[in-house]
């Protein structure tokens, strides 16, 4: 169950990601499992076996004594089972409130060791301590609250049992005070109740136990049930991905339906052929790159591969066409070569290092002292920034996939580092459509065609040449961005002059 929740999971998208932490995630998974555990264990191998015994229990009292003996039990043994039935069912909504409690403790706990950086940036250690106290203070109260009624539940429980043994007992000592019954038999219904009164006091714990299990299992199933907002067709075929000619056809978009962020847009990368897309910071840039990536779909238009539009084919083909270097590289907290090797995990040794040569990132690890067995750190913050997107660049050219997109896959390196990787970059993307997304301009220059997005739509489009004889937005920001080389250490005359 808890693999089958991780890869469900990992099929949602990522709005749903987005709206979720992490943390809680993992213990509703945690969680889910346990009381699965405890369900079957308690189920399966103490309920049928209690159930038998107190049946057969009664069935004795009748046979040996008399029918009083026997109702008598039994009207306990109902009282005893109706009790604990309504009164655990009262208490789930207090579990459920200390699980929801515990998976947001947990989450904040989670996210704020994720961000330690940042708390120690703003000196708030006090601040997340007094929030995560905050949480752990409503999982207190939830658990408090739990503790207490268990123990009236207890308290219950053992009066009817006291209750209904007296009254045996009373019975039986009538009898025997009567001349009707011996002191063994008086003896033999006391050990009888007392079997009984144990497995039933059990069933009572197991019955609490098991409930228990099934609500701490409801925040696992109802994850199972939501639905992947992204999910291929009804026998959808794989991706034919021959030349990785890109088209985006009045696609509409937004995250929220009051919040448009494309607003019809067409673009076309013919296959082999390099577009790049300039524009202010939240114009949606990487927004297309998520939609070619069916992170999310389109409202409107289509996006087509080859002729075939993406939401048609299985997105495992479609992914497996499409590297990305991200615009944030993150790295998982292993190995430089398992980072690398990621691209491809059957990759070869002589592989990874090709791509590695390629990223300029070669020479970094062999310069450190466990090389490629380099841990890199939770999300590979040992790494510089620019060592990072190296690594995240070459593991796309490991990847080896006909389209590529890069997001502002040279924002973190220096000039130097750029122009070179750079070069390794143009050269991966010979062969392959590439969409390049960037705020540095210079480094778009030579794209087939530079598409300017403004507010979700395209304000221009053409070569850098043709961009710069109109005169507009992009000649606008390329005069900005030569006037900053110019003034800036890093002041790069060819560049600066256009
Ligand atoms: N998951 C999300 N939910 C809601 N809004 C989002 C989400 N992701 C991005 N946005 C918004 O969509 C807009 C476009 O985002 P996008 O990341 O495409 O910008 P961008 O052009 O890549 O900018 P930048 O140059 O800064 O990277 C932004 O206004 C952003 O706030
Ligand atoms: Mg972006």
């Amino acid at each position: 169950m808890a693999l089958k929740t991780f890869r469900h999971l990992h099929a949602l998208s990522l709005r749903f990601h987005l709206d979720r932490q992490t943390g809680g995630l993992a213990r509703a998974i945690d969680r889910g499992t346990l009381g699965i555990q405890s369900v079957l264990r308690l189920a399966v191998f103490n309920v049928v076996p209690t159930i038998f015994e107190i049946l057969m229990v009664t069935a004795i009292l009748w046979d040996v004594f008399d029918w009083r003996f026997a109702s008598l039990t039994f009207v306990a043994v109902a009282l005893y089972l109706g009790f604990t039935l309504a009164f655990t069912d009262l208490r789930v909504k207090i579990r459920r409130r200390m699980n929801d409690s515990d998976n947001e403790a947990r989450g904040k706990s989670v996210d704020s060791l994720l961000n330690y950086e940042t708390v120690k940036y703003f000196g708030n250690e006090a601040h997340e301590a007094r929030r995560f106290d905050g949480a752990l203070a409503a999982y207190e109260k939830a658990a408090v609250r739990s503790q207490v009624s268990l123990n009236m539940l207890n308290l219950g429980q053992a009066v009817i049992i006291a209750v209904g043994l007296a009254g045996i007992m009373l019975l039986a000592a009538r009898g025997v005070a009567a001349g009707q019954m011996s002191v063994g038999k008086f003896v033999v219904v006391n050990t009888y109740m007392m079997q009984l009164y144990q497995p039933l006091n059990f069933l009572g714990f197991v019955y609490r136990e098991i409930k228990q299990g099934l609500v701490d299992m409801e925040n696992m199933f109802g994850l199972l049930k939501v639905p992947p907002e992204v999910a291929d067709a009804p026998g959808a075929p794989a991706l034919r991905a021959s030349g990785g000619a890109v088209r985006f056809e009045g696609v509409q978009f937004g995250y929220r339906p009051d919040h448009p962020i494309l607003k019809g847009l067409d673009l076309a990368i013919p296959a082999g052929r390099t577009l790049a897309v300039v524009g202010p910071t939240g114009a949606g840039k990487s927004t297309l790159s998520r939609l070619l990536f069916r992170f999310y779909d389109p409202t409107a238009g289509r996006i087509l591969i080859d002729g075939q539009d993406i939401r048609s084919v299985t997105q495992e083909s479609l992914r497996a066409a499409i590297g990305v270097v991200p615009q944030d590289t993150v790295l998982f907290n292993d190995t430089i070569r398992y980072n690398i090797a990621y691209g491809r995990p059957d990759a070869s040794q002589e592989a990874i290092e090709h791509a590695a040569r390629l990223a300029q990132v070669h020479d970094f690890v062999m310069r450190l002292p466990d090389g490629y067995d380099t841990m890199v750190g939770e999300r590979g913050l040992k790494l510089s920034g620019g060592e990072k997107q190296r690594v995240a660049i070459a593991r796309t050219i490991l990847k080896n996939p006909p389209i590529l997109i890069l997001d502002e896959a040279t924002s973190a390196l220096d000039t130097r580092t750029e122009r070179e990787i750079g070069a390794a970059l143009a050269a991966a993307a010979r062969h392959r459509t590439t969409l390049v997304i960037a705020h540095r301009l210079s480094t778009v220059v030579d794209a087939d065609e530079i598409v300017v997005l403004v507010d979700g739509q395209v304000a221009e489009r053409g070569t850098h040449a043709a961009l710069l004889a109109a005169r507009g937005t992009y000649a606008r920001m390329w005069a900005l961005q030569a006037v900053d080389a110019e003034t800036s250490p890093v002041a790069e005359p060819a560049e600066a002059a256009g």
